[in-house]
């Protein structure tokens, strides 16, 4: 049994404690916003954040995770309000979306302590792979978001369609894996 807190919620779960994090997320919690992409650090799909700083999730086991505090995708915001979501919605840095939860929690860790940062500064914090390349447009979202932080700026774009945060927090009392 391993016990955490996942989007601010107590949460035991009955795997195997060598269980990728990752898996623990997706398959024991029904959070499948975060994605499994290469399943070895390179991509960055599966990052989420833990004790506030961002980490791939396919590299990290379920008991390494125990006692920490981890916020996937669907905890950054309780309605996809943060910053960067708005942002990267607003400057149109999604086109499969695949990539995308891994790249809103890197942006989120980045901005947390640095609302300011530089092109070369995201480049470093957000190395996460887009099949798509959307990086010039993740540079500007990233940058308009840390301008809604500093509050020089203001956005407010359409959340996407289909599954809300809240259908998703709904599923979570299914947490407990055999
Ligand atoms: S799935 Fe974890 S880094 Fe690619
Ligand atoms: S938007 Fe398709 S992988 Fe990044």
């Amino acid at each position: 049994m391993s016990r955490l807190t996942i989007n601010e919620r107590a949460v035991e779960l009955r795997m195997d404690p060598q269980t990728p994090l990752l898996w623990a997320l997706r398959d024991g919690a029904n959070l499948t916003g975060t994605k499994y992409g290469c399943g070895v650090g390179d991509c960055g799909a599966c990052m989420v954040l833990i004790d506030g700083q961002a980490l791939r999730s396919c590299l990290v086991t379920l008991g390494e995770a125990e006692g920490r505090n981890i916020t996937t995708i669907e905890g950054l915001s309780p309605d996809r309000s943060h910053p960067v979501q708005q942002a990267l919605v607003a400057e149109q840095a999604i086109q499969c979306g695949f990539c995308t939860p891994g790249i809103a929690i890197a942006a989120a860790a980045l901005l947390a302590r640095n609302a300011d940062p530089t092109p070369e500064d995201i480049a470093a914090a957000v190395p996460n792979l887009c099949r798509c390349g959307v990086y010039p447009r993740l540079v500007r979202a990233v940058q308009r978001a840390g301008r809604v932080m500093r509050r020089v700026e203001t956005i407010s774009a359409a959340p996407a369609p289909g599954l809300t945060p809240q259908d998703a927090a709904r599923a979570v009392p299914a947490m407990k894996a055999e």
